[in-house]
């Protein structure tokens, strides 16, 4: 089957929002990269790029929080056909899940079956530190709400295995070249809260004592829609600040998007070079 012709059997709620974007673009991305707050830009460095806003794609949910412009974005970078989801929603601006993971049914029907995941979190882990990047190996879904309930999608099964949802080889391929270029990462679980209010400190000990490693309020619901569709993942934290009770200070969506600017450029040589990789990999 060719991604572009048949695919959106596999998700027929993104039959419209597939027939408007293939008014714009006919490409079939390698690739989809849904990047966090404050972590976006790297779509500006994209080459031969289209870009669709949001609001014209039927179906898509709108975004309502500063910092997320809603668009996609079809381009190349490293010799690797991307599409960027700028604007992702949240479970706590009132969208059903199902509408929170709607974008990553579009990109799969669009041909993509890699996902890229990038977030920013709190950090619960020690090692975890404000400016830490921190690949995803494991989640935990602490929303409690599922992107998959409802009729099974023909996309995937009905009961998909979650064993291993953050392809484990490709971590320790990125893992490896992080090091090898001088950018310190670490490893860790994500705790997905649902939000907006951040957590309390009792809330903290427990995530803690639960096996999270950082804590923050998207990407369980992608990736698990993700995993539904077979698409291979990595997801990448970025620790914007010490979860609460573990600093001194009180949490501020501000500070959060302040941190994320200043390791903004390590995150991007990293995910360059992770895209760099895959295209050397298909030769
Ligand atoms: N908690 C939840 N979400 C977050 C945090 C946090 O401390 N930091 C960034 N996103």
């Amino acid at each position: 089957m060719t991604a572009s012709s048949s695919s959106t059997e596999l998700y027929p709620d993104t039959k419209e929002a597939v027939a408007t974007v293939r008014e714009h673009t006919d490409r079939s991305p390698e690739i989809a990269l849904v990047l966090g707050s404050g972590l976006g830009d790297l779509a500006e460095a994209a080459e031969d790029t289209v870009h669709i806003a949001t609001t014209d794609i039927p179906g898509y949910p709108h975004s309502t929080v500063a910092g997320h412009a809603g668009e996609l974005v079809f381009g190349e970078i490293e010799g690797v056909s991307v599409v960027f989801v700028r604007g992702r929603v949240h479970l706590y601006e009132g969208h059903p899940v199902r509408a929170v993971s709607f974008p990553i049914r579009l990109v799969r029907a669009l041909g993509a079956k890699r996902l890229m995941v990038t977030n920013a979190a709190g950090g619960i882990n020690p090692r975890c530190t404000p400016g830490t990047l921190m690949f995803i190996t494991d989640h935990i879904n602490f929303a409690f709400a599922n992107p998959l309930v409802g009729p099974n999608d023909p996309g995937g099964p009905r009961f998909p295995d979650m064993s291993a949802p953050y392809d484990p080889e490709w971590v320790d391929r990125a893992e490896a070249l992080a090091l090898a270029n001088g950018i310190p990462t670490e490893r860790g679980t994500y705790l997905w809260t649902r939000g907006p209010s951040y957590e309390t400190k009792a809330e903290i000990q427990a995530y803690k004592y639960l096996g999270g490693d950082a804590v923050g309020m998207s990407t369980v619901p992608e990736v698990i829609q993700a995993q539904h569709a077979g698409m291979q993942v990595i997801g990448i934290s970025t620790i914007t600040n010490l979860a609460a009770g573990l600093g001194h200070e009180y949490l501020d969506h501000d500070d959060v998007l302040e941190v994320g600017k200043s390791i903004r450029n390590t995150l991007e040589q990293l995910v360059r070079l992770i895209l760099k990789d895959l295209a050397a990999d298909r030769q």
